[in-house]
């Protein structure tokens, strides 16, 4: 058996629109640049994706979780820098109208030249401001501007005291929070990789200065064991430490965690050291003190923050594209290809398919309700159409761990056959205990 990893975004894009994970936005209407849908099993699958990184850090016992509005006082994001700083650099071709951006070009960084009919007849670059703006209330008016957030990260800072002093922490301790951010980005693409909107899952983790080296080499450690936790393979990932030029504004130091897309290796998750840095601001432009009182030692400080950021939609692909495997077996009769998504069946969409081996009411019947009861502890799916070989395949392509099929024999000794995704072993579970029986198997991963 031959066994073929995913080359190109495109096979995962169809499979996606086919199977219902994702779809373009407003399809109908032509679709909307770099905006996606996340159809039945898309949706499903990115709880699952939420749900493991909100239990990896809210189960933890020095980590709440908040959920903060998306529109914010217009001052956060003068404190925060990105009024003044959150933009790109960008270039007009005066010739074919075509916009891009200055700085990663590499015809406009080597030539000078439009890349897009290589012109050179182009505009001075001028900085482009990141954020969606909107206005608040019924005038439009300069002064009722408010922003669509670019990040999550600054929901938690503006409410550190109010978390520290309602859950009654103490440093360290960290916040997480899970939600939508907004970026006019110059160059999305990529699928999902990078697009106007999207999910951010941002842990702020506050510590005493001078302890914050320590907390950044931990959380780097912590995050990498949870991309294998999950089931990402070792030598589809990798560190990437950001040298002095790439450093963001407000960060002391920063780590990218990286997969190995198919268009190469790039940025899932940022770690940083902000420092003091977002607090401090906070402070001056509110005019509130951000401080923290260690009572045991007496000592009041401004905490440093190890940040760990990664977008949701991000992981979703990478967790696709880490899943993804064709498995190629030749035999006299031809060329066979299974496709799976070899998804860890905590990530995967849905659990148990429930598969009646004849369309007769009498399987029927009994499925249906074994599919009812099933259905109160997991995502289930009933498919009683085409041959059982091509149901089983159906389930594959999708992730499904499990597939449990009604036959004949059930009527009689009220057990079912169990089939296992990756070794398509099979086993029989008495019908009574397969809820447990998957439960366990769950736990297993
Ligand atoms: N608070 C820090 C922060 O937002 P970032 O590196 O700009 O840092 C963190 O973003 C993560 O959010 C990225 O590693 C990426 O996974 C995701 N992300 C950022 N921009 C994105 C976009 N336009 N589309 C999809 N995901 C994005």
């Amino acid at each position: 058996m031959i066994t073929k990893t995913i080359e190109d975004l495109s096979t995962l894009v169809s499979l996606s629109k086919r199977r219902g994970f994702v779809f373009q936005s407003s399809e109908v209407y032509g679709g909307l640049g770099s905006c996606w849908d996340y159809g039945p099993l898309g949706s499903l699958m990115k709880a699952n994706v939420k749900r493991a990184w909100w239990k990896a850090m809210t189960r933890r016992a020095d980590i709440v979780g908040i959920d903060a509005a998306i529109l914010m006082h217009p001052t956060v994001w003068k404190a925060s820098g990105h009024v003044d700083g959150f933009s790109d650099p960008l270039v007009d071709c005066k010739d074919c109208k075509t916009r891009f951006r200055s700085d990663n070009t590499e015809s406009y960084l080597k030539h000078q030249k439009c890349p897009n009919c290589g012109s050179k007849n182009l505009s001075e670059p001028r900085q482009f401001n990141l954020m969606f703006k909107t206005t608040m209330g019924p005038v439009e008016d300069s002064s009722n501007v408010i922003y669509l957030r670019p990040e999550t990260a600054q929901g938690i800072f503006v409410n550190f005291v109010n978390c520290q002093q309602s859950s009654r922490y103490k440093v360290p301790f960290g916040i997480a929070q899970i939600g939508k951010s907004f970026r006019n980005e110059i160059t999305p693409g990529n699928f999902i990789f990078r697009t106007r909107e999207f999910e951010q899952m941002e842990m702020q983790y506050f510590v005493k200065p001078g302890t914050d080296a320590q907390f950044f080499e931990e959380w780097k450690e912590t995050r990498w064991n949870f991309y294998l936790k999950y089931g990402i393979k070792k030598e589809n990932l990798q560190f990437h430490p950001h040298g002095p030029t790439e450093l963001a504004h407000y960060a002391k130091a920063a780590v990218d965690v990286q997969y190995k897309f198919p268009m190469g290796f790039s940025e899932l998750e940022g770690i940083h050291n902000r420092g003091d840095f977002d607090l401090t601001q906070h402070s001056k432009f509110s005019g509130k003190s951000l401080e923290y009182f260690d009572e045991a030692n007496k000592e009041k400080y401004i905490p440093y923050v190890i940040e760990t950021a990664v977008g949701c939609d991000r992981l979703f692909l990478a967790f696709m594209c880490d899943a993804y495997r064709e498995e190629v077996t030749t035999s006299e009769k031809g060329e066979d290809t299974r496709l799976v998504l070899g998804l860890h069946p905590q990530i995967a969409p849905i659990k148990v398919a429930i598969l009646p081996l004849s369309k007769k009411d009498e399987l029927t019947s009994v499925a249906e309700k074994l599919r009812n009861e099933l259905a109160e502890d997991f995502d289930v799916i009933y498919d009683e159409s085409a041959s059982i070989g091509k149901r089983y395949r159906r389930q594959d392509e999708i992730g499904t761990p499990f597939c449990v099929t009604v036959d004949f024999d059930t009527l009689n000794d009220q057990a079912v056959t169990v089939r296992h995704r990756d070794k398509m072993t099979q086993e029989r579970i008495g019908c009574t205990q397969l809820s447990s029986y998957i439960s366990e198997q769950l736990k297993r991963f």
